[in-house]
């Protein structure tokens, strides 16, 4: 019985489900617990590590669904790049991807991120009841943080390639979409219920770029799980709600809305068959849950009626979420019947 794979199923659910993006990190006291300890690589490559950040949001608030603990970064060890996190310097990969200097071998995704599938068989031979969501990157996300090594972008690199490079762009682009078809799948062989692909720059070109960097890569990534798994597929961008008459039609099964937008327009426009998940501001959580009580009961009342809905943010939790805000706000959900 999963709340979270009943909506998908089409089926009527007492409440909304409900998890958060982000839910795991630095706003829980004990992720920063373990942070004293270890880096985020380290977090993220030992399994045992990796199963206790991603339960640690679970054991506080029993939540419909676990995310894996990882990063869209990760994938980049298959083109020969590390990922790591410095809390003073932030976020770097080393080497910078070179689009025109790619190493010869691809390496596979199945043998290199196996401390990620290790995760997930950690995660559901103790829990085989709850939900797990595993997740990639897209290749465009990707991309524009490999091409520039860091974590505050500029995206001049991923622009300048879609403008004066744009096959060899494309054809890098084909590769790692690949390697994410391999990467999503071996998640799914390793346990997991459902995934999301994140596309957190589609919306740094314009229009005629995201059908050609984003949509036609959606298109690809569903055709190429379908293939071989059922498995619903969640999408978020942060251009998602203008982008949906395209993402329509490539199979995604969810999209995830971001907070800007009116879920109510959003849910009376999109096939029945496409689940939205969203839409809260996430600044919300930094607040006291008083401030917010309202607010929040009177999204829920208005999104009572419709069907095909999985409640979370717009997009990640901040840091400053407060965790007794979050408990309230975790438990109004589960108390609202529909
Ligand atoms: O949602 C979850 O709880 C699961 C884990 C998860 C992380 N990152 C952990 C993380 C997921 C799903 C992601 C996705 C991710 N990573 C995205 C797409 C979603 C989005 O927010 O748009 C992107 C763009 C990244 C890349 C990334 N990872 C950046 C730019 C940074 C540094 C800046 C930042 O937000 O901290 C990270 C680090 C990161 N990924 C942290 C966590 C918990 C923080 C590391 C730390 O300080 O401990």
């Amino acid at each position: 019985m999963s709340l979270f794979l009943d909506v998908f199923a089409g089926k009527e659910t007492q409440r909304f489900p409900l998890w958060m993006m982000r839910q795991a990190g630095r706003y829980l006291p004990e992720y920063q617990a373990l942070k004293q300890q270890y880096r985020f690589d380290e977090l993220l490559k030992s399994p045992e590590l990796a199963y206790q950040v991603s339960m640690q949001p679970i054991e506080r608030y029993d939540l419909d669904a676990i995310i894996l603990f990882s990063d869209i970064l990760v994938i980049l060890e298959c083109l020969g790049s590390q990922v790591s996190f410095d809390p003073e310097k932030g976020l770097s990969i080393s080497p910078q991807l070179d689009l025109n200097d790619l190493p010869q071998q691809i390496k596979d995704p199945k043998t290199t991120l196996n401390y990620v599938f290790e995760t997930i068989r950690l995660i559901k031979a103790r829990h085989p009841e709850r939900t797990l969501l595993g997740f990639a990157g897209m290749p465009f996300t990707v991309l524009c943080y490999a091409l520039e090594g860091k974590g505050k972008l500029s995206f001049d690199p991923i622009k300048s390639a879609y403008y004066g490079q744009k096959d060899t762009l494309l054809a890098v682009m084909d590769i790692l979409a690949d390697c994410t078809i391999e990467y999503l799948l071996a998640q799914v062989e390793a346990g997991v219920d459902a995934v999301q692909v994140f596309d957190s720059w589609a919306n740094v070109l314009d229009w005629e770029a995201a059908e050609s960097l984003s949509v036609n890569y959606v298109k690809k990534i569903v055709t190429g799980i379908r293939a071989k798994s059922q498995i619903p597929i969640l999408y978020y961008g942060r251009h998602a709600s203008q982008l949906w008459p395209l993402l329509q039609g490539t199979g995604l099964n969810g999209i995830s809305i971001e907070w800007q937008v009116d879920m109510i327009r959003m849910r009376q426009s999109v096939s029945q068959d496409i689940v939205l998940q969203g839409n809260l501001d996430p600044f919300l959580l930094t607040q006291p849950w008083e401030a917010i009580a309202d607010k929040v009961y009177s999204y829920l009342e208005s999104l009572k009626p419709y069907k095909g809905i999985v409640l979370n943010l717009g997009h990640g939790m901040v840091p400053q979420a407060k965790v007794e805000t979050v408990a309230s706000f975790v438990e109004a959900v589960k108390a609202f019947n529909r």
